[in-house]
This record gives structure tokens, sequence and C-alpha cells, in this order.
């Protein structure tokens, strides 16, 4: 099945071609338009700002993903309808159902989060299941049992911040701008395995469920920022808030991994981007005989690709009539 992907749900605008089965996905193009650059002026995302550049280059990023693709090839138009922020899924979906129905193609309703897991099809061979899926992003961290593609069950996250919520927190609290996350790994490359150790706390890693917190961190990292002043400190506590999350994220896999036992641990979402996060779960995933899929740094982040790839994993044919966005999406629903 050949895809013509739409992503709109925050401050990316992207579409992609993809084509495959559930053996395999190819990537024929994928765009991605992004406002990043714009929210960074106010520190962080306004909706309003995001929604109206999604209205801007919509249009333009659909073209240039279609530049050389002949559209009677084309299968199915796939969108993000959930979860994200209402004005930014507007446009996405609204564009995908006058497209899907112009031009007469099924049209495919994909959760974002679930995209952000499909991702790992790029690779070949692809995933093995049952897995672990860890969705890591400005949203959500979550936990997830994939028994099998159309089985997903939620069994543990974040109780208060996201993870990449936590690194845009850090990030603010220590004057490094925003996007926090690219910020923090920076800083802390700076920092050259120099950190302030043990000085930030390790939420709830001593706590024998999958649940995480991050919302303790931002108030213990502007603490210690208050306490030791100077820019090389900065640093080393930007690494060694970076050490932390990872600490916990590996914990909490290491903790899935032992109650279910998956064939694999599927790593997903823009926080999957961070180098120290991948070294330690791909470090521990190896030390306990588990394949472990991170995608491409490229494919972390917002982007279409991931969307057409999870309307090829599951073709959940939408209603033209009747598709809306919605803004509460769950990771396993
Ligand atoms: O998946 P994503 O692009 O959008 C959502 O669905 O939320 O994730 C964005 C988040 C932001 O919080 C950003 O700071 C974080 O991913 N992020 C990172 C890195 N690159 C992006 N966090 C840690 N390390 C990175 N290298
Ligand atoms: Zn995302």
């Amino acid at each position: 099945m050949r895809v013509l992907a739409i992503e709109s749900t925050c401050d990316e605008t992207a579409a992609a071609v993809v084509d495959g089965n559930r053996k395999g996905i190819e990537i024929i193009s994928s765009k991605v338009a992004s406002s990043s650059e714009i929210q960074a002026k106010y520190g962080g995302i306004v909706p309003e700002v995001a929604a109206r550049e999604q209205v801007r280059s919509v249009i333009p990023v659909i073209k240039e993903a279609l530049e050389g693709v002949d559209k009677k090839t084309i299968d199915a138009v796939a969108v993000s309808y959930g979860p994200g922020l209402m004005g930014s899924l507007l446009i996405g979906v609204e564009t995908a159902k006058s497209l899907a129905l112009a031009w007469n193609k099924k049209l495919i309703n994909v959760n974002h989060l679930e995209a952000h897991i499909s991702a790992n099809w790029f690779r070949s061979p692809v995933p093995d299941l049952p897995a672990i899926g860890l969705i890591i992003s400005g949203g959500h961290s979550d936990l997830v049992w994939i028994h099998d593609l159309n089985d997903w069950e939620w069994i543990g996250g974040t109780l208060d911040d996201a993870a990449g919520e936590a690194f845009d927190k850090a990030a603010r609290v220590l004057g490094l701008g925003y996007p926090g996350g690219p910020a923090i790994q920076r800083a802390a490359d700076e920092a050259e395995g120099e950190r302030l150790p043990d000085r930030l706390p390790r939420p709830m890693i001593h706590d024998d469920s999958l649940n995480m917190s991050f919302s303790g961190l931002k108030a213990a990292v502007a603490k210690v920022a208050a306490e030791t002043k100077g820019e090389k400190n900065i640093r080393m506590l930007a690494a060694d808030f970076n050490e932390a999350v990872a600490d916990v994220l590996a914990k909490k896999s290491l903790m899935a991994i032992a109650a279910k036992k998956p064939r694999s641990l599927l790593v997903a979402g823009g926080v999957a981007a961070n180098k120290k996060i991948r070294e330690r779960l791909t470090e521990m995933a190896e030390a306990h005989d588990v394949d472990i899929f991170i995608p491409e740094i490229k494919y972390c982040g917002d982007n279409a690709a991931m969307v057409g790839a999870a309307a090829i994993l599951k073709p959940r044919e939408a209603n033209i009539a009747v598709l809306g966005p919605d803004p509460n999406l769950q990771s396993a629903k």
C-alpha cells in the first residue's frame, strides 16, 4: 500500500509518501517544516502561532512530498488526528479530508503516539512482537505493552510532566533556550564528562510501579542552579539532569521488560533523539537480550513518514464526513 501522510499535531507541519506492508516500509519522500524557531522567541509553544504556521506550510509541504510521485499510485491519505493542539490538528485533518475527497482515495486516521512507535518499522528486519513501547515526547511519557499491532495496553508512564516537557522546563530554568532537549544535550556535551553528581533526585526510581514523575526535577534544577552559579556549573547541572532522566527511563523500561518478557523494546518520540538516553537504553536492552529499536534521529521528532507507517501497519479507514481532531487521544486506544 502507498500512502500520502500528513502530520500537524503541534509545531511541525509534515507530509510524506511511504510504501510497503507489515514486513517492511519504504520512505519515498518525507518533508518537515517546523515553526520551532518562531516559537523559540516566545520561550515555548504558543498554540495560536503554531496553528497559523500550520496554515502557511501545509500545502507547500504536501506539494514537496508529492514531487515526482504519480498521484494515481497513491492508495490512501493518512493523517494524525490526535493527540495534539486543537488548532494545529484541524489544519492537517481538514486538508487530508479534502484531498481524500477530491482524489477519491481512502482516508486513514492515525493516532500520533502509535505513529511515533511505527517509526521503528523503517528498519529491516522489522520488530518482532510482543514488544514494550516507550514513548517519550513533549507531551507524553508512556510505557505500552504491544501484544500485537491491534492490541496495545498502557502499562505505565508519567504521573505529571512528560520527559520532553521536563527537558524544556529545565532548559528554561538554566537559561538555555527552547526547545530544551537539544539545548540540554549541547550543554551536557560541553561539560565533557564532568557533572554535579547526585545533586538531582531520580524521581520514583525505587518505586515498584511502572509510573514516573518528572515535575519535581524542574524545581530541583532551579534550587541547585541558585546554589551553584557559573557557566561551567550550569553545563555540569545540565549533564546531571540528562543523566537523571536517562537513569529513570532505563530503570522503568527494565522493570517493564522483567514483568512482560517482550521480544523487542521500541523507543520513540522526540526525546528518543537524546544521545545519552539512546546509549543507556541500548546498553540495558543488550544486557537483557531484548532487541532494541530506536528510530534514526530525523524520525524521532514529529514527521509524517511515521504517520504513513502507522497507516500501513493499522489501516483504520475513517469516515470522511465525520472525522475530526481528538486532542486528548491516549497512547493505547
Ligand atoms: O515527539 P516530539 O517532536 O513532539 C511531541 O509529540 O511532543 O517531541 C518534542 C520533545 C520536546 O520536548 C523536545 O525538547 C524533546 O522532544 N527533544 C529532546 C531532544 N530533541 C528533542 N529531548 C532530549 N534530547 C534531545 N536531543
Ligand atoms: Zn510527537
